[in-house]
Protein backbone atom coordinates (compact mmCIF):
# COMPACT_ATOMS: atom_id res chain seq x y z
CA UNK A 1 0.00 0.00 0.00
CA UNK A 2 1.17 3.78 -0.82
CA UNK A 3 0.31 5.61 2.67
CA UNK A 4 0.07 9.25 2.32
CA UNK A 5 -0.04 11.33 6.04
CA UNK A 6 -1.05 14.92 6.52
CA UNK A 7 1.11 15.99 9.69
CA UNK A 8 3.78 14.25 11.24
CA UNK A 9 3.18 14.98 14.80
CA UNK A 10 2.61 12.50 17.69
CA UNK A 11 -0.32 10.29 16.36
CA UNK A 12 1.50 10.24 13.11
CA UNK A 13 4.95 9.58 14.07
CA UNK A 14 3.81 6.52 16.63
CA UNK A 15 1.37 5.27 13.97
CA UNK A 16 4.79 4.80 11.99
CA UNK A 17 6.64 3.27 14.22
CA UNK A 18 3.76 0.43 14.94
CA UNK A 19 3.30 -0.20 11.00
CA UNK A 20 5.78 -3.50 9.87
CA UNK A 21 8.59 -3.14 7.38
CA UNK A 22 7.27 -4.22 4.11
CA UNK A 23 3.62 -3.25 4.97
CA UNK A 24 3.91 -0.01 2.99
CA UNK A 25 5.24 -0.01 -0.30
CA UNK A 26 5.70 3.91 -0.41
CA UNK A 27 5.40 6.31 2.13
CA UNK A 28 4.63 9.99 1.09
CA UNK A 29 3.88 13.25 4.15
CA UNK A 30 2.83 15.94 3.76
CA UNK A 31 4.89 17.70 7.25
CA UNK A 32 5.86 21.59 7.81
CA UNK A 33 8.99 22.74 7.12
CA UNK A 34 11.43 21.10 9.22
CA UNK A 35 9.01 18.76 11.13
CA UNK A 36 10.24 15.25 9.24
CA UNK A 37 13.75 15.59 9.20
CA UNK A 38 14.15 11.46 10.23
CA UNK A 39 11.24 10.42 8.00
CA UNK A 40 11.36 7.09 6.44
CA UNK A 41 9.91 7.79 3.13
CA UNK A 42 8.97 10.94 0.51
CA UNK A 43 8.17 14.20 2.01
CA UNK A 44 6.58 16.97 0.54
CA UNK A 45 5.78 20.65 1.81
CA UNK A 46 2.31 21.46 -0.55
CA UNK A 47 -0.98 19.46 -1.04
CA UNK A 48 -0.58 19.48 -4.69
CA UNK A 49 2.28 17.58 -4.38
CA UNK A 50 0.40 15.11 -1.95
CA UNK A 51 -2.12 14.82 -4.56
CA UNK A 52 0.33 14.26 -7.58
CA UNK A 53 2.04 11.34 -5.76
CA UNK A 54 -1.33 9.62 -5.19
CA UNK A 55 -1.32 7.55 -2.38
CA UNK A 56 -3.62 4.66 -2.24
CA UNK A 57 -4.87 6.03 1.11
CA UNK A 58 -4.30 8.93 3.43
CA UNK A 59 -4.57 9.58 6.70
CA UNK A 60 -5.25 13.15 8.22
CA UNK A 61 -3.43 13.24 11.57
CA UNK A 62 -2.55 17.00 11.21
CA UNK A 63 -5.09 18.83 13.52
CA UNK A 64 -8.50 20.16 12.63
CA UNK A 65 -7.64 23.67 11.27
CA UNK A 66 -5.60 21.90 8.62
CA UNK A 67 -8.80 19.47 7.76
CA UNK A 68 -10.59 21.92 4.97
CA UNK A 69 -7.08 23.23 3.16
CA UNK A 70 -6.13 18.98 3.11
CA UNK A 71 -8.84 16.65 2.63
CA UNK A 72 -11.25 18.28 0.99
CA UNK A 73 -9.12 19.16 -2.19
CA UNK A 74 -7.49 14.88 -1.17
CA UNK A 75 -11.38 13.81 -1.16
CA UNK A 76 -11.99 15.69 -4.00
CA UNK A 77 -9.33 13.85 -6.16
CA UNK A 78 -10.50 10.27 -5.52
CA UNK A 79 -8.02 9.38 -2.53
CA UNK A 80 -9.79 7.76 0.23
CA UNK A 81 -8.94 9.73 4.01
CA UNK A 82 -8.95 8.44 7.51
CA UNK A 83 -9.57 11.58 9.77
CA UNK A 84 -8.38 11.47 12.72
CA UNK A 85 -9.38 15.13 13.77
CA UNK A 86 -13.00 14.38 13.68
CA UNK A 87 -14.19 16.95 15.64
CA UNK A 88 -13.66 19.32 12.98
CA UNK A 89 -17.15 17.74 11.55
CA UNK A 90 -18.40 19.81 14.15
CA UNK A 91 -18.57 22.83 11.99
CA UNK A 92 -22.00 21.64 9.68
CA UNK A 93 -20.08 23.94 6.62
CA UNK A 94 -17.00 21.56 6.32
CA UNK A 95 -19.04 18.73 6.91
CA UNK A 96 -21.46 19.49 4.15
CA UNK A 97 -17.98 20.21 2.24
CA UNK A 98 -16.34 17.13 3.02
CA UNK A 99 -19.46 14.85 1.81
CA UNK A 100 -20.12 16.87 -1.36
CA UNK A 101 -15.74 16.77 -1.62
CA UNK A 102 -15.75 12.71 -1.52
CA UNK A 103 -18.93 12.47 -3.76
CA UNK A 104 -17.20 14.44 -6.63
CA UNK A 105 -14.01 11.87 -6.06
CA UNK A 106 -15.88 9.31 -5.92
CA UNK A 107 -13.73 8.53 -2.56
CA UNK A 108 -14.62 7.30 0.76
CA UNK A 109 -14.10 9.67 4.35
CA UNK A 110 -13.21 7.00 7.00
CA UNK A 111 -14.09 8.26 10.33
CA UNK A 112 -12.33 6.18 13.12
CA UNK A 113 -13.51 4.96 16.37
CA UNK A 114 -10.16 6.90 17.75
CA UNK A 115 -9.71 6.74 22.05
CA UNK A 116 -13.59 5.53 22.11
CA UNK A 117 -14.98 1.76 21.29
CA UNK A 118 -18.08 0.43 20.92
CA UNK A 119 -18.75 2.50 17.73
CA UNK A 120 -19.58 -0.44 15.74
CA UNK A 121 -23.07 -1.17 18.15
CA UNK A 122 -23.87 2.44 17.91
CA UNK A 123 -24.17 3.25 14.44
CA UNK A 124 -25.68 -0.33 13.78
CA UNK A 125 -28.44 1.14 16.00
CA UNK A 126 -29.04 4.46 14.52
CA UNK A 127 -31.00 3.68 11.30
CA UNK A 128 -33.68 2.50 13.88
CA UNK A 129 -34.21 6.05 15.33
CA UNK A 130 -35.07 6.49 18.89
CA UNK A 131 -31.22 7.00 20.60
CA UNK A 132 -30.39 8.43 23.40
CA UNK A 133 -26.55 8.76 23.95
CA UNK A 134 -25.13 10.57 26.91
CA UNK A 135 -21.07 10.41 26.97
CA UNK A 136 -19.02 11.86 30.06
CA UNK A 137 -15.38 12.50 29.95
CA UNK A 138 -13.14 12.46 32.89
CA UNK A 139 -9.60 13.52 33.53
CA UNK A 140 -7.20 14.56 35.91
CA UNK A 141 -7.62 18.08 37.00
CA UNK A 142 -4.02 18.88 35.30
CA UNK A 143 -5.10 17.56 31.96
CA UNK A 144 -7.60 20.25 31.50
CA UNK A 145 -5.02 22.85 31.82
CA UNK A 146 -4.72 25.31 29.57
CA UNK A 147 -8.71 24.85 28.18
CA UNK A 148 -11.75 26.44 29.08
CA UNK A 149 -12.23 24.73 31.91
CA UNK A 150 -9.61 26.83 33.82
CA UNK A 151 -12.27 29.83 33.28
CA UNK A 152 -15.25 27.46 34.97
CA UNK A 153 -13.65 26.31 37.99
CA UNK A 154 -10.85 26.15 40.24
CA UNK A 155 -8.71 23.47 38.77
CA UNK A 156 -5.44 23.59 41.56
CA UNK A 157 -8.40 23.01 44.46
CA UNK A 158 -10.48 20.25 43.42
CA UNK A 159 -10.55 17.34 46.24
CA UNK A 160 -13.31 15.89 44.64
CA UNK A 161 -14.67 15.19 40.89
CA UNK A 162 -16.53 17.86 39.55
CA UNK A 163 -18.82 18.75 36.38
CA UNK A 164 -17.62 21.77 34.56
CA UNK A 165 -19.20 21.31 31.34
CA UNK A 166 -22.96 19.87 30.44
CA UNK A 167 -24.24 20.42 27.01
CA UNK A 168 -24.73 18.88 23.64
CA UNK A 169 -21.47 17.28 21.44
CA UNK A 170 -21.92 20.62 19.16
CA UNK A 171 -21.07 23.15 22.09
CA UNK A 172 -18.62 20.84 23.28
CA UNK A 173 -16.33 21.49 19.93
CA UNK A 174 -17.60 24.76 20.18
CA UNK A 175 -16.24 25.19 23.68
CA UNK A 176 -13.71 22.95 24.03
CA UNK A 177 -12.17 22.29 20.21
CA UNK A 178 -9.34 20.47 21.71
CA UNK A 179 -11.25 17.67 23.87
CA UNK A 180 -14.07 17.66 20.82
CA UNK A 181 -13.32 14.12 18.98
CA UNK A 182 -14.74 11.44 21.10
CA UNK A 183 -18.17 13.22 21.27
CA UNK A 184 -18.25 13.96 17.45
CA UNK A 185 -17.06 10.44 17.03
CA UNK A 186 -20.29 9.24 19.35
CA UNK A 187 -22.35 11.98 17.54
CA UNK A 188 -21.85 11.15 13.88
CA UNK A 189 -22.30 7.43 14.57
CA UNK A 190 -25.32 7.79 16.88
CA UNK A 191 -27.88 10.84 17.50
CA UNK A 192 -26.38 13.56 16.21
CA UNK A 193 -24.27 16.33 16.98
CA UNK A 194 -27.49 18.45 19.24
CA UNK A 195 -28.66 15.29 20.75
CA UNK A 196 -25.74 13.63 21.93
CA UNK A 197 -25.56 14.72 25.15
CA UNK A 198 -21.68 15.51 27.05
CA UNK A 199 -20.79 15.87 30.48
CA UNK A 200 -17.27 16.86 30.93
CA UNK A 201 -15.39 15.97 34.61
CA UNK A 202 -12.22 17.35 36.25
CA UNK A 203 -11.50 14.08 38.94
CA UNK A 204 -8.11 14.47 41.48
CA UNK A 205 -8.99 10.58 42.01
CA UNK A 206 -8.34 10.10 37.82
CA UNK A 207 -5.36 8.42 36.77
CA UNK A 208 -6.23 8.84 33.06
CA UNK A 209 -8.52 9.34 30.63
CA UNK A 210 -12.12 7.84 30.95
CA UNK A 211 -14.82 7.93 28.83
CA UNK A 212 -17.97 6.43 29.70
CA UNK A 213 -21.41 6.65 27.68
CA UNK A 214 -24.67 5.15 28.17
CA UNK A 215 -26.94 4.11 25.09
CA UNK A 216 -30.80 3.72 25.17
CA UNK A 217 -32.38 2.51 22.17
CA UNK A 218 -35.34 0.49 21.13
CA UNK A 219 -33.21 -2.21 19.92
CA UNK A 220 -31.17 -2.40 22.93
CA UNK A 221 -29.59 -0.51 25.61
CA UNK A 222 -25.76 -0.53 26.73
CA UNK A 223 -23.16 1.15 28.36
CA UNK A 224 -19.24 1.32 28.08
CA UNK A 225 -16.65 2.74 30.03
CA UNK A 226 -12.98 3.29 28.93
CA UNK A 227 -9.83 4.06 30.68
CA UNK A 228 -7.66 4.71 28.13
CA UNK A 229 -3.59 4.64 28.54
CA UNK A 230 -1.90 7.66 27.65
CA UNK A 231 0.48 6.96 24.57
CA UNK A 232 4.39 7.28 25.12
CA UNK A 233 4.61 10.25 22.91
CA UNK A 234 1.67 12.78 24.12
CA UNK A 235 -0.05 12.38 27.66
CA UNK A 236 -3.08 14.23 25.89
CA UNK A 237 -3.48 11.75 22.99
CA UNK A 238 -4.86 7.96 24.11
CA UNK A 239 -2.64 5.17 22.96
CA UNK A 240 -5.91 3.49 21.62
CA UNK A 241 -6.52 6.46 19.24
CA UNK A 242 -3.26 5.51 16.97
CA UNK A 243 -4.05 1.43 17.25
CA UNK A 244 -7.49 2.29 15.92
CA UNK A 245 -6.20 4.18 12.90
CA UNK A 246 -3.76 1.43 12.60
CA UNK A 247 -6.74 -0.77 12.63
CA UNK A 248 -8.18 1.05 9.70
CA UNK A 249 -4.77 0.61 7.45
CA UNK A 250 -4.55 -3.15 7.90
CA UNK A 251 -8.39 -3.46 7.07
CA UNK A 252 -7.96 -1.84 4.14
CA UNK A 253 -5.36 -4.17 3.03
CA UNK A 254 -5.90 -7.50 4.90
CA UNK A 255 -8.20 -10.09 3.62
CA UNK A 256 -10.12 -9.97 6.48
CA UNK A 257 -11.74 -7.25 7.77
CA UNK A 258 -13.34 -7.12 11.08
N1 LIG B 1 -10.31 10.78 17.02
C1 LIG B 1 -9.76 10.76 18.21
O1 LIG B 1 -10.23 10.05 19.13
C2 LIG B 1 -8.53 11.59 18.47
C3 LIG B 1 -7.76 11.33 19.61
C4 LIG B 1 -6.61 12.09 19.81
C5 LIG B 1 -6.25 13.10 18.91
N2 LIG B 1 -7.04 13.34 17.83
C6 LIG B 1 -6.72 14.43 16.87
O2 LIG B 1 -5.66 14.01 16.04
C7 LIG B 1 -4.99 15.17 15.53
C8 LIG B 1 -3.48 14.98 15.60
O3 LIG B 1 -3.07 14.73 16.93
P1 LIG B 1 -1.50 14.69 17.34
O4 LIG B 1 -1.44 14.36 18.79
O5 LIG B 1 -0.74 13.84 16.37
O6 LIG B 1 -1.10 16.21 17.13
P2 LIG B 1 0.38 16.84 17.03
O7 LIG B 1 0.23 18.29 17.33
O8 LIG B 1 1.36 16.03 17.81
O9 LIG B 1 0.76 16.67 15.49
C9 LIG B 1 0.15 17.38 14.44
C10 LIG B 1 1.24 17.65 13.39
O10 LIG B 1 0.59 18.13 12.21
C11 LIG B 1 1.37 19.21 11.68
N3 LIG B 1 0.48 20.04 10.87
C12 LIG B 1 -0.47 20.91 11.27
N4 LIG B 1 -1.08 21.46 10.21
C13 LIG B 1 -0.50 20.93 9.11
C14 LIG B 1 -0.69 21.12 7.71
N5 LIG B 1 -1.61 21.95 7.23
N6 LIG B 1 0.08 20.40 6.87
C15 LIG B 1 1.01 19.55 7.34
N7 LIG B 1 1.26 19.33 8.65
C16 LIG B 1 0.50 20.03 9.52
C17 LIG B 1 1.95 19.90 12.90
O11 LIG B 1 3.11 20.61 12.54
C18 LIG B 1 2.26 18.71 13.81
O12 LIG B 1 3.55 18.21 13.56
C19 LIG B 1 -5.53 16.36 16.36
O13 LIG B 1 -6.52 17.03 15.60
C20 LIG B 1 -6.21 15.70 17.54
O14 LIG B 1 -7.28 16.47 18.04
C21 LIG B 1 -8.16 12.60 17.58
Amino acid sequence: MHLGLVGYGNIGRSLLDLLDAGELSRLTVLARPGKAPDLPGEVVDTVADLIAAAPDLLVECAGHAAVRETVLPALKAGIDVVLVSIGALSDPELERDLHAAAEQGGARLILPAGAIGGIDLLAAMAPAGGLEVSYTGTKPPQAWQGTPAEDLIDLGALTTAATFFSGSAREVARTFPKNANVAATLALAGAGMDATRVELVADPAATGNRHAYRVQSPLGDYEIRIDNRASNGNAKTSAATIYSVLREIRNRKGPVVI
